[in-house]
Protein backbone atom coordinates (compact mmCIF):
# COMPACT_ATOMS: atom_id res chain seq x y z
CA UNK A 1 0.00 0.00 0.00
CA UNK A 2 0.99 3.07 -1.16
CA UNK A 3 2.34 5.26 1.94
CA UNK A 4 -0.33 8.19 1.73
CA UNK A 5 -3.04 5.69 1.37
CA UNK A 6 -2.12 3.95 4.88
CA UNK A 7 -2.05 7.33 6.49
CA UNK A 8 -5.35 8.25 5.23
CA UNK A 9 -6.68 5.33 6.13
CA UNK A 10 -5.01 5.24 9.93
CA UNK A 11 -6.42 9.01 9.57
CA UNK A 12 -10.24 8.16 8.81
CA UNK A 13 -10.39 5.55 11.66
CA UNK A 14 -9.15 7.32 14.32
CA UNK A 15 -11.40 10.74 12.81
CA UNK A 16 -14.38 8.16 12.81
CA UNK A 17 -13.71 7.24 17.04
CA UNK A 18 -12.73 11.11 18.01
CA UNK A 19 -13.67 14.52 16.79
CA UNK A 20 -10.23 15.77 19.29
CA UNK A 21 -7.99 18.60 17.48
CA UNK A 22 -4.63 18.46 19.43
CA UNK A 23 -2.05 21.61 19.04
CA UNK A 24 0.59 19.94 20.63
CA UNK A 25 2.46 15.98 20.00
CA UNK A 26 4.65 14.22 22.59
CA UNK A 27 6.38 10.90 22.27
CA UNK A 28 6.86 9.77 25.70
CA UNK A 29 10.61 7.68 25.75
CA UNK A 30 11.66 4.72 28.28
CA UNK A 31 10.62 5.61 31.75
CA UNK A 32 8.31 8.28 30.83
CA UNK A 33 5.30 6.24 29.82
CA UNK A 34 2.56 6.96 32.76
CA UNK A 35 2.93 10.89 32.00
CA UNK A 36 -0.01 9.76 29.61
CA UNK A 37 -1.80 9.10 32.61
CA UNK A 38 -1.05 12.04 34.57
CA UNK A 39 -3.22 14.87 31.56
CA UNK A 40 -7.27 15.23 31.46
CA UNK A 41 -7.46 12.29 29.41
CA UNK A 42 -10.53 12.50 26.46
CA UNK A 43 -9.82 9.66 24.67
CA UNK A 44 -7.20 6.59 24.06
CA UNK A 45 -6.86 4.69 20.77
CA UNK A 46 -4.55 1.67 20.84
CA UNK A 47 -2.44 1.53 17.86
CA UNK A 48 -3.39 -2.41 17.22
CA UNK A 49 -7.23 -0.90 16.88
CA UNK A 50 -5.97 1.25 13.84
CA UNK A 51 -5.48 -0.07 10.87
CA UNK A 52 -2.69 0.16 9.22
CA UNK A 53 -0.82 1.19 11.84
CA UNK A 54 2.48 -0.63 12.57
CA UNK A 55 1.93 -2.85 15.73
CA UNK A 56 4.85 -4.59 17.32
CA UNK A 57 4.46 -8.35 16.76
CA UNK A 58 6.53 -8.27 19.90
CA UNK A 59 4.07 -10.27 23.05
CA UNK A 60 3.19 -7.68 25.61
CA UNK A 61 4.60 -4.62 23.85
CA UNK A 62 2.21 -1.96 24.33
CA UNK A 63 1.06 1.29 22.75
CA UNK A 64 -1.49 4.13 22.61
CA UNK A 65 -2.47 7.47 21.68
CA UNK A 66 -4.06 9.57 24.86
CA UNK A 67 -5.59 12.16 23.68
CA UNK A 68 -6.52 15.07 26.42
CA UNK A 69 -5.32 18.21 28.34
CA UNK A 70 -2.67 19.53 30.01
CA UNK A 71 -4.13 22.56 32.12
CA UNK A 72 -5.61 24.35 28.62
CA UNK A 73 -3.14 22.58 25.59
CA UNK A 74 -4.91 19.95 23.99
CA UNK A 75 -2.37 17.23 23.33
CA UNK A 76 -2.08 13.69 21.52
CA UNK A 77 0.49 11.88 23.24
CA UNK A 78 2.13 8.66 22.30
CA UNK A 79 2.72 6.16 24.71
CA UNK A 80 5.24 3.75 23.19
CA UNK A 81 6.95 4.80 20.31
CA UNK A 82 7.48 2.26 16.91
CA UNK A 83 11.37 1.61 16.96
CA UNK A 84 13.19 1.17 13.71
CA UNK A 85 15.06 -1.43 14.92
CA UNK A 86 11.23 -3.80 15.59
CA UNK A 87 12.18 -4.64 11.71
CA UNK A 88 9.73 -1.82 10.09
CA UNK A 89 10.24 0.18 7.68
CA UNK A 90 10.98 4.14 7.87
CA UNK A 91 8.09 5.18 6.86
CA UNK A 92 5.81 2.89 9.18
CA UNK A 93 8.55 4.16 11.92
CA UNK A 94 7.11 7.73 11.35
CA UNK A 95 3.78 7.24 10.47
CA UNK A 96 2.28 8.32 13.87
CA UNK A 97 4.19 11.39 13.59
CA UNK A 98 2.59 12.52 10.61
CA UNK A 99 -0.72 10.89 11.44
CA UNK A 100 -0.49 13.39 14.80
CA UNK A 101 0.37 16.26 12.19
CA UNK A 102 -2.48 15.72 10.46
CA UNK A 103 -4.65 15.41 13.38
CA UNK A 104 -3.60 19.19 14.00
CA UNK A 105 -0.37 18.95 15.98
CA UNK A 106 1.83 21.54 14.81
CA UNK A 107 4.09 21.72 17.65
CA UNK A 108 6.23 18.40 18.46
CA UNK A 109 7.93 17.42 22.20
CA UNK A 110 10.07 14.54 21.58
CA UNK A 111 11.60 12.80 24.22
CA UNK A 112 14.14 9.24 24.74
CA UNK A 113 16.44 7.56 26.59
CA UNK A 114 20.00 7.95 25.64
CA UNK A 115 23.63 6.90 26.45
CA UNK A 116 25.93 9.94 27.03
CA UNK A 117 29.11 10.70 25.17
CA UNK A 118 30.06 14.22 26.19
CA UNK A 119 32.24 14.50 29.29
CA UNK A 120 29.82 17.13 30.39
CA UNK A 121 26.98 14.62 30.22
CA UNK A 122 26.00 12.35 33.83
CA UNK A 123 23.56 9.42 34.07
CA UNK A 124 20.29 11.01 35.43
CA UNK A 125 20.98 14.54 33.49
CA UNK A 126 18.60 15.61 31.33
CA UNK A 127 19.64 17.08 28.10
CA UNK A 128 17.93 20.00 25.70
CA UNK A 129 18.67 18.45 21.82
CA UNK A 130 19.81 21.04 20.05
CA UNK A 131 20.63 19.30 16.68
CA UNK A 132 21.19 15.75 15.84
CA UNK A 133 22.73 13.26 12.94
CA UNK A 134 20.69 10.48 11.53
CA UNK A 135 22.76 9.47 8.91
CA UNK A 136 22.98 5.94 10.16
CA UNK A 137 20.09 5.68 9.69
CA UNK A 138 17.44 5.50 6.19
CA UNK A 139 15.82 8.86 5.73
CA UNK A 140 12.12 8.23 6.45
CA UNK A 141 11.67 10.95 3.34
CA UNK A 142 12.83 8.31 1.00
CA UNK A 143 11.02 7.13 -1.81
CA UNK A 144 8.39 8.97 -3.66
CA UNK A 145 7.37 12.54 -1.93
CA UNK A 146 4.55 13.71 -0.46
CA UNK A 147 3.96 16.74 -1.82
CA UNK A 148 1.20 16.85 1.15
CA UNK A 149 3.53 17.03 3.62
CA UNK A 150 6.29 18.83 2.30
CA UNK A 151 8.84 19.49 0.01
CA UNK A 152 11.42 16.74 -1.58
CA UNK A 153 14.22 18.55 -0.69
CA UNK A 154 13.75 19.80 2.41
CA UNK A 155 15.73 22.43 4.93
CA UNK A 156 17.26 21.09 8.00
CA UNK A 157 19.01 23.78 9.34
CA UNK A 158 17.04 24.11 12.12
CA UNK A 159 15.66 21.18 13.24
CA UNK A 160 15.09 21.90 16.51
CA UNK A 161 13.18 25.20 17.34
CA UNK A 162 15.68 27.96 19.23
CA UNK A 163 12.47 29.35 20.83
CA UNK A 164 10.87 26.68 22.27
CA UNK A 165 14.44 25.53 23.47
CA UNK A 166 14.52 28.93 24.92
CA UNK A 167 11.14 27.76 26.85
CA UNK A 168 12.03 24.63 28.14
CA UNK A 169 15.60 26.54 29.65
CA UNK A 170 13.48 28.92 31.10
CA UNK A 171 10.88 25.88 32.32
CA UNK A 172 13.88 23.98 33.85
CA UNK A 173 15.43 27.13 35.26
CA UNK A 174 12.03 27.97 37.27
CA UNK A 175 12.60 24.00 38.54
CA UNK A 176 15.58 25.00 39.70
CA UNK A 177 16.88 21.64 37.47
CA UNK A 178 20.00 21.63 35.69
CA UNK A 179 19.31 21.07 31.33
CA UNK A 180 22.54 19.66 29.73
CA UNK A 181 22.15 21.22 25.68
CA UNK A 182 23.93 18.63 23.21
CA UNK A 183 23.94 17.40 19.72
CA UNK A 184 21.70 13.42 19.54
CA UNK A 185 23.06 10.42 17.01
CA UNK A 186 20.48 7.69 16.03
CA UNK A 187 22.05 4.30 15.42
CA UNK A 188 20.04 1.98 14.03
CA UNK A 189 20.19 -0.55 17.19
CA UNK A 190 19.16 -2.85 19.24
CA UNK A 191 22.18 -3.65 20.00
CA UNK A 192 24.53 -0.84 21.83
CA UNK A 193 27.04 0.45 20.45
CA UNK A 194 30.77 -0.46 20.54
CA UNK A 195 33.46 1.24 22.54
CA UNK A 196 35.39 2.20 18.74
CA UNK A 197 31.35 2.77 17.79
CA UNK A 198 30.88 5.79 20.50
CA UNK A 199 34.37 7.13 19.51
CA UNK A 200 33.57 7.25 16.24
CA UNK A 201 30.27 9.31 17.51
CA UNK A 202 31.88 11.72 19.76
CA UNK A 203 34.67 12.70 17.06
CA UNK A 204 31.52 13.33 14.62
CA UNK A 205 30.55 15.25 16.70
CA UNK A 206 27.52 13.79 19.04
CA UNK A 207 27.05 14.26 22.66
CA UNK A 208 24.81 11.75 22.98
CA UNK A 209 23.54 8.24 21.38
CA UNK A 210 20.08 6.67 20.89
CA UNK A 211 18.11 4.14 18.77
CA UNK A 212 15.02 6.58 18.04
CA UNK A 213 14.22 10.30 17.37
CA UNK A 214 16.29 11.50 14.92
CA UNK A 215 14.13 10.03 12.20
CA UNK A 216 10.94 11.38 13.49
CA UNK A 217 12.51 14.54 13.60
CA UNK A 218 13.22 14.90 10.16
CA UNK A 219 9.69 13.71 9.19
CA UNK A 220 8.83 16.17 11.43
CA UNK A 221 10.64 18.82 10.12
CA UNK A 222 9.91 17.79 6.44
CA UNK A 223 5.89 19.02 7.68
CA UNK A 224 6.71 21.93 9.04
CA UNK A 225 6.54 21.00 12.92
CA UNK A 226 7.95 23.42 15.51
CA UNK A 227 10.30 20.70 17.73
CA UNK A 228 11.89 20.33 20.44
CA UNK A 229 13.62 16.93 21.74
CA UNK A 230 14.88 16.14 25.35
CA UNK A 231 17.38 12.85 26.16
CA UNK A 232 17.17 11.58 29.48
CA UNK A 233 21.12 10.30 29.49
CA UNK A 234 20.27 7.01 31.56
CA UNK A 235 23.79 5.88 30.73
CA UNK A 236 27.20 6.60 30.09
CA UNK A 237 27.95 4.98 26.26
CA UNK A 238 29.84 1.84 25.68
CA UNK A 239 32.87 2.92 26.57
CA UNK A 240 33.17 6.27 28.01
CA UNK A 241 32.48 3.74 31.27
CA UNK A 242 33.89 0.35 31.62
CA UNK A 243 30.61 -1.15 32.74
CA UNK A 244 28.80 -3.29 30.19
CA UNK A 245 25.44 -1.88 29.18
CA UNK A 246 22.25 -3.75 30.29
CA UNK A 247 18.54 -3.05 28.83
CA UNK A 248 17.48 -3.44 32.80
CA UNK A 249 19.61 -0.84 34.22
CA UNK A 250 19.36 1.80 31.30
CA UNK A 251 15.62 0.95 31.62
CA UNK A 252 16.11 1.69 35.63
CA UNK A 253 18.42 5.01 35.34
CA UNK A 254 15.24 6.24 33.21
CA UNK A 255 12.54 4.98 35.51
CA UNK A 256 14.48 6.78 38.45
CA UNK A 257 15.03 10.13 36.10
CA UNK A 258 11.28 10.09 35.02
CA UNK A 259 9.84 11.67 38.38
CA UNK A 260 11.81 14.63 37.71
CA UNK A 261 11.39 14.50 33.76
CA UNK A 262 7.51 14.42 33.76
CA UNK A 263 7.04 17.51 36.21
CA UNK A 264 9.67 19.23 33.95
CA UNK A 265 7.60 17.93 30.99
CA UNK A 266 4.28 19.30 32.61
CA UNK A 267 5.53 22.47 33.07
CA UNK A 268 7.17 22.68 29.51
CA UNK A 269 3.91 21.77 27.61
CA UNK A 270 1.97 24.99 29.69
CA UNK A 271 4.70 27.49 28.91
CA UNK A 272 4.39 26.48 25.27
CA UNK A 273 0.78 26.21 25.42
CA UNK A 274 1.17 30.00 26.70
CA UNK A 275 3.89 31.29 24.86
CA UNK A 276 2.72 29.64 21.63
CA UNK A 277 -1.03 30.42 21.87
CA UNK A 278 -2.42 26.71 21.79
CA UNK A 279 -5.25 27.22 23.93
N1 LIG B 1 23.08 3.61 23.20
C1 LIG B 1 22.01 3.60 22.38
N2 LIG B 1 20.77 3.79 22.81
C2 LIG B 1 20.58 4.02 24.12
C3 LIG B 1 21.64 4.05 25.02
C4 LIG B 1 22.96 3.84 24.54
O1 LIG B 1 23.96 3.86 25.28
N3 LIG B 1 21.10 4.31 26.24
C5 LIG B 1 19.76 4.41 26.07
N4 LIG B 1 19.44 4.25 24.78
Amino acid sequence: MEIYEKLAMCYDNIRSRTNFVPKLALVLGSGLGDFAETIRICETIDYSSIEGFPVSTVAGHKGRFVFGYVENVPVVIMQGRVHYYEGYDMADVVLPIRLMYMLGAKTLILTNAAGGIAPSLCPGDLMLITDQISSFVPSPLRGANMEQLGPRFPDMSCIYDKSLGQILEKTAAALDMPLKKGIYLQMGGPNYESPAEVRMCKTLGADAVGMSTACEAVAANHMGMKICGISCISNMASGISEKPLSHEEVQEMADQTAPRFKRFLYDSIVAIGESEGLI
